[in-house]
């Protein structure tokens, strides 16, 4: 063989053999090392929806049917814009919100309810949206992809101020009197802020000063005295 025709054949075999470990996915052209099965964080549908503690993230998903059993609008304050669907949440949610809402009424604060129950469908349409609007990137960072919502569980709530409750959520949430009694004061009430300030690594999402989820009031207190969040407990 010429020695031309040797270097064209070895270029030939290194390129199938980077062909075989590395592919383009043609949705988004991003290029995804295909690795062993078992180094993939594969994707787990969740087998105990209706366990309060259920941990719902990019990783454990809810089945597209799953819409929980037992759920009621408490009596609170709603923003606006809030749909009849978002109103509604669990029981167990919606007890635990009137005691909290309560709570901060007696401290002369009005909290007002953005959104708590979402459907897989509502879900969907919201990703979508801000995919739409802002790009995917962006639109991970804050919205869940339908299945990975807690939304959908019914057991958390998007929470704001009166100010809130006429406009959009606000990242500034957290520095209101509001965001800032709710952070030092919901797990008294059962409830955790999911998506905390400096826990994005482990989340997956950014800081979301609004979202809270209830989780009982023992797990609840755990969770803030060792300043952790829901991914951190142990099983
Ligand atoms: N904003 C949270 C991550 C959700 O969409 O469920
Ligand atoms: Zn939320």
């Amino acid at each position: 063989m010429k020695k031309s025709a040797a270097v064209l054949l070895t270029i030939l075999v290194m390129l199938v053999s980077i062909g075989a470990l590395v592919q383009i996915s043609p949705d988004n052209m991003k290029i995804r090392l295909k690795l062993p099965e078992s180094f993939i964080k594969k994707e787990k549908t969740i087998k105990n929806p209706e366990d309060i503690m259920v941990l719902v993230n990019r990783r454990y998903k809810l089945s597209e049917d799953y819409k929980p059993k037992n759920m009621v609008i408490p009596k609170v304050k709603f923003s606006n814009n809030i749909t009849a669907e978002e109103k509604q949440m669990r029981k167990e949610t919606a007890d635990a919100i009137e005691e909290l809402f309560n709570a901060a009424k007696k401290n002369s604060m009005e909290l007002y309810v953005v959104s708590a129950y979402r459907s897989y469908e509502t879900q969907k349409g919201l990703y979508e949206e801000r995919v739409s609007q802002r790009g995917k990137k962006e639109a991970d960072k804050y919205v869940a992809e339908p299945g990975s919502s807690e939304h959908q569980t019914g057991l958390a709530v998007d929470v704001t101020n009166k100010l809130g409750s006429k406009g959009q959520l606000q990242q500034d949430f957290g520095q209101t009197k509001e965001g800032k009694w709710l952070k030092s004061n919901c797990h008294k009430y059962g409830f955790i802020i999911r998506y905390p300030y400096g826990k994005e690594k482990i989340t997956g999402y950014n800081y979301e000063p609004w979202h809270i989820r209830y989780v009982g009031k023992k797990t609840a207190e755990e969770i803030f005295e060792k300043d952790i969040v829901l991914e951190e407990m142990k099983k």
